[in-house]
């Protein structure tokens, strides 16, 4: 069977964003792959944390995968500091990897023109990425369109060490869209950006958490333009072209349908729409998400996708130090 992969970070606020471009696509398509689904807390220390807050958004996240669909039987899940092995892996990879690679990175170039103080892990963040893929020898790995370069980076290292040391790595491709849509949701008040809980005015922003009255009134106030034309064309008409992707990603209709269905009516009727299928989904997960935030049967799932993923890690990072002659 083959493998798929994904993590998400834990931010404390997950985006209907992280839901279409990640969650959604593992919850679909959990039956038919061996699937691993874990918490990127390494990951989250990039960039400075309060420890008692992150540890509480870990436990959230973790009840938010599940109130989302993700399936305990269906998947491994964890949490990616508790198998130490991802570490160990990724310095590996790291020394298999070059400075002018990761400097390139567009992530890692907007984040650290943030910031005049930045710490090197904004800068190696990739690699480890790579190495949470690349030790499961994952065949896919579904994310939004701005990790893709990452995972390209991925790619990039399992090739070159297979080359030096010899076939170690499975290549992993990007899954984006599993119907070849690329598109990103976007920040609904400025639609150029994508959807992201960094960012500035949370209005354009809708939080998987959020009440549905709050959901509605951002979603009737989105950005879109005076044509009066339910049609997508991002280039042109990026506002409500996002409002399709996103009614589009809920409802699986096709672009030609939502134009079709909306053909002649004004873009007020279309928004009431997109806000009841979002609010209808989001109302669902935190139905779900309030009932399984204070049960026992987070602590069991997680330690069963500990233990299972910490044996096949191991026996990776073993691998990997025989094949670089490394220990004894
Ligand atoms: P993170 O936590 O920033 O985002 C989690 C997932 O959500 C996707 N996403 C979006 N998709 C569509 N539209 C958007 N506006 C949007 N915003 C976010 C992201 O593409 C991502 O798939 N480094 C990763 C976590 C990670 C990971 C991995 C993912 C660590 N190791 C290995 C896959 C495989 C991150 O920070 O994602």
């Amino acid at each position: 069977m083959k493998k798929m992969l994904t993590g998400l970070q834990p931010s404390g606020v997950i985006t209907l964003g992280n839901y279409l471009g990640a969650i959604k696509k593992m919850v679909e398509n959990q039956e038919k792959y061996d699937s691993y689904i874990f918490i990127a807390d390494l990951h989250a220390i990039t960039v400075t944390q309060d420890p008692v807050e992150l540890r509480k958004n870990i436990k959230n996240l973790i009840a938010l995968y599940l109130a989302c669909g993700i399936d305990p039987n269906k998947n491994k899940i964890y949490i990616q500091s508790e198998n130490e092995y991802h570490a160990n892996v990724s310095w590996l990879l790291e020394c298999n990897t070059y400075y002018g690679e990761l400097s390139r990175m567009t992530q890692f170039k907007d984040k650290s023109l943030k910031h005049t103080n930045f710490s090197a892990g904004l800068l190696t963040y990739p690699v480890l990425m790579a190495a949470d893929i690349l030790i499961y020898d994952v065949d896919i790995v579904p994310v939004g369109k701005d990790q893709k370069q990452h995972l390209e980076l991925a790619r990039d290292i399992a090739i070159r060490f297979n080359k030096k040391y010899g076939e170690t790595f499975k290549i992993p491709e990007p899954v984006i869209s599993f119907d070849g849509n690329e598109f990103l949701v976007k920040d609904l008040q400025n639609p150029s950006i994508k959807m992201s809980k960094s960012s500035e005015n949370k209005k354009g922003v809708i939080m998987l958490l959020e009440d549905a009255d709050s959901i509605r009134k951002k979603i009737m106030s989105a950005t879109t333009d005076s044509e009066m034309s339910v049609h997508f064309d991002p280039k042109n008409k990026p506002g409500i072209s996002n409002l399709i992707h996103i009614y589009s990603s809920i409802t699986n209709k096709t672009y030609d349908e939502i134009k079709d269905e909306f053909k002649g009516k004004n873009y007020g009727e279309f928004k009431k729409c997109v806000a009841d299928e979002v609010i209808r989904v989001v109302s669902e997960i935190q139905e779900k998400y309030n009932k399984i935030i204070n049960s026992d049967e987070i602590d069991k799932i997680l330690d069963e996708g500990r233990d299972y993923t910490r044996k096949i890690a191991k026996e990776k990072y073993e691998l990997l130090k025989e094949k670089m002659g490394l220990g004894r």
